[in-house]
């Protein structure tokens, strides 16, 4: 499976597209809102450019791909308006990979410009959007180009499912599961964090050139507390294909080979990857949790379907390809079946990291 080539959210607005669940994103960027601010204010009172040009990298196509650019723009609003300062231009560049759905995105902009436009008849004028379709694991923008970028949710994914997933023979060694889990040998472990290494000492290396020094990065990462065993909602996604495949409804031998790319680094992977890349001083790094259900005040029922819904959202475009349209109903209403069981037993969270970055000299 080329990765970067087939995958996308969900796409369109219907009731099981991205646009229409990402509510768990909203709320962890929501969450992260204080450090994205933060770092937006910090950026400005140091460069104070007159066109500040910003980049929402993995954007994807739903109302949170302008979220924290609309943050951004009202603290730049705010710290001009406080030293008396004329409010900039922006340059907003929402990237994401190719097959992301930007007409769905491109079609929320006049909503987005009327709310920014708000209480300053100028901003309209003064903020220029555009779609920039290319992988981040490389370069996107040109030297010295870009004075912020957010990117949430996103660098978990990989540009490939990693390579050592297989014996000498060929034979999956992570049978039965679709990413790290509790019965996954140790080589997994190591063919996912070597994966991740290199996307993510990419992803900052790309990073370094693009943004100016003194520029900013905030990043929010689905991170663990133990990578070694993330326990994380889709081991138990990964538990339910198997259980599809025990009811006959899925081969085994499809499950077997099916992996995600995706690895959630703990705090101190990170730490030493940013480290050792060099090019970035760390301000912030921290963890927020969200639970699974998001609104807890809700019943199981209700926080159940929410999850299955979120979990839709993202990874049924993999999920078709892999095992076809005709099972997605029945896999994901077994799905919240499971979760509501597992929410019963525990309290089950979304573990993020937030990391907030400026450009060394
Ligand atoms: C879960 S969505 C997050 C979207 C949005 N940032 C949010 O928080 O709601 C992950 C997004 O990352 C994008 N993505 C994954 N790998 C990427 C890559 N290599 N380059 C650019 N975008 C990528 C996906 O296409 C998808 O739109």
């Amino acid at each position: 499976m080329e990765v970067e080539k087939v995958f996308h959210m969900k796409k369109g607005v219907g009731h099981t597209s991205y646009a229409r669940n990402s509510l768990l994103q909203r709320a962890i960027i929501t969450q992260a809102g204080p450090i994205i601010d933060e770092s937006t204010r910090q950026v400005y009172d140091t460069l104070r450019p007159e066109c500040l040009m910003m980049a929402d990298m993995g954007c994807s196509s739903g109302p949170t791909a302008l979220l924290a650019v609309s943050r951004m723009i009202d603290v730049i609003e705010d710290a001009s308006r406080s030293i008396n300062r004329q409010f900039p231009q922006f340059g907003v560049f929402l990237n994401d990979l190719p097959g992301n759905d930007f007409n769905t995105l491109f079609s929320m902009l006049p909503s987005f410009e009327q709310a920014a436009e708000e209480g300053n008849e100028n901003r309209l004028r003064l903020c220029s959007v555009s779609g920039i379709p290319k992988s981040f694991y490389g370069r996107v923008f040109p030297d010295k180009f870009l004075h912020f970028v957010h990117c949430s949710n996103c660098v978990h994914w990989l540009s490939q499912v990693p390579s050592g997933l297989v014996n000498k023979n060929g034979e999956a060694l992570n049978k039965g599961n679709i990413c790290i889990a509790k019965t996954s040998p140790p080589e997994i472990y190591i063919a996912y964090y070597a994966q991740f290494k290199r996307d993510f000492t990419l992803f900052l290396r790309s990073r370094s050139r693009e943004i100016v020094f003194g520029g900013g990065m905030v990043l929010v990462i689905l991170g663990s507390i133990d990578s070694h065993d993330p326990d994380l909602v889709y081991e138990l996604f990964g538990s339910t294909l198997h259980d599809m495949v025990l009811e006959g409804l899925i081969e085994e031998e499809k499950l077997d080979n099916f992996n995600l790319p995706l690895y959630s680094p703990t705090v101190d992977e990170v730490r030493k990857l940013v480290e050792v890349e060099g090019s970035f001083a760390l301000n912030k790094l921290e963890t927020i949790t969200v639970d699974w259900g998001v609104d807890t005040s809700q019943n199981l029922d209700t926080q159940a379907e929410f999850v299955a819904k979120t979990l839709r959202a993202v990874i049924e475009p993999l999920l078709t390809i892999a095992f076809g349209h005709a099972v997605m109903d029945d896999l994901f209403l077994l799905f919240e079946t499971r979760v509501k069981a597992r929410m019963a037993e525990k309290r089950s969270e979304y573990v993020n990291i937030v990391v907030s970055l400026t450009k060394k000299e």
